[in-house]
């Protein structure tokens, strides 16, 4: 897997080193989860998922970490996954787990390198992404980046004791080509 590169952050394998980073993310319902399902793992469970996910395209467990270039800090975890048994499309995921590394448009840099990535190595000719309806920052990532909003599922997804609407958005492989970059 390759070192993907921006002018602020990088995305690269995870390693060793950072499963302690990451981790207590995902243990942490305000940072993984505000508007998603939380599952508490445990350490060794976590390990497993990350260093099996190369051999399974369905696996949900992060492939990139997301690290500050600056700084050289991990700030933030990013996947993919084949979302759908017939379907042929990649869903991305994304989390910038240091809650102070979000609204400074590190998250839209990191998703960005991520989809020039898989449109790059693959060949499907649609990425996706669902988020529910209340978050604003992930869809509004989304948009910027030029994914269009394709509709609506209601009551999809169980958090927080109740049933929430997820908004699913794609983009296309000629969409991507076309896009003009963002400012
Ligand atoms: C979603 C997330 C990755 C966005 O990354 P980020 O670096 O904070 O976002 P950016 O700074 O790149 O901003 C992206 C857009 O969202 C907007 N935004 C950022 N934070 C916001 C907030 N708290 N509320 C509303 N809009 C917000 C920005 O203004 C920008 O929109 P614009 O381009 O129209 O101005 C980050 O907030 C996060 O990790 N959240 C928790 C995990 C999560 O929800 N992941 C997505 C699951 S679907």
């Amino acid at each position: 897997m390759p070192v993907l590169k921006g002018p602020s952050v990088l995305l690269r394998p995870l390693e060793h080193r950072d499963y302690s980073r990451v981790f207590p993310w995902y243990n942490a319902p305000d940072i993984v989860a505000p508007f998603d399902r939380f599952s508490v793992d445990s350490f060794d469970g976590f390990v497993h998922e990350v260093e099996s996910a190369a051999s399974d395209p369905t696996s949900l467990a992060p492939r990139f970490v997301v690290e500050r270039r600056k700084e050289g800090d991990v700030v933030g975890v990013l996947g993919y996954y084949r979302a759908h048994p017939v379907l042929e499309f990649l869903d991305i995921w994304y989390v910038l787990g240091d809650p102070e590394a979000r609204g400074h448009g590190l998250g839209r840099e990191a998703v960005g390198l991520l989809v020039d990535h898989l449109f790059g190595s693959t060949e499907v000719e649609r990425i996706g992404a669902t988020c529910d309806v209340q978050n604003e920052a992930s869809y509004r990532l989304l948009e910027r980046l030029g994914f269009r909003w394709e509709g609506t599922m209601r009551s999809a997804l169980f958090h927080h004791g109740g049933w929430h609407d997820v908004r699913f958005y794609g983009v296309t492989r000629a969409e991507w080509a076309a896009r003009a970059p963002p400012i």
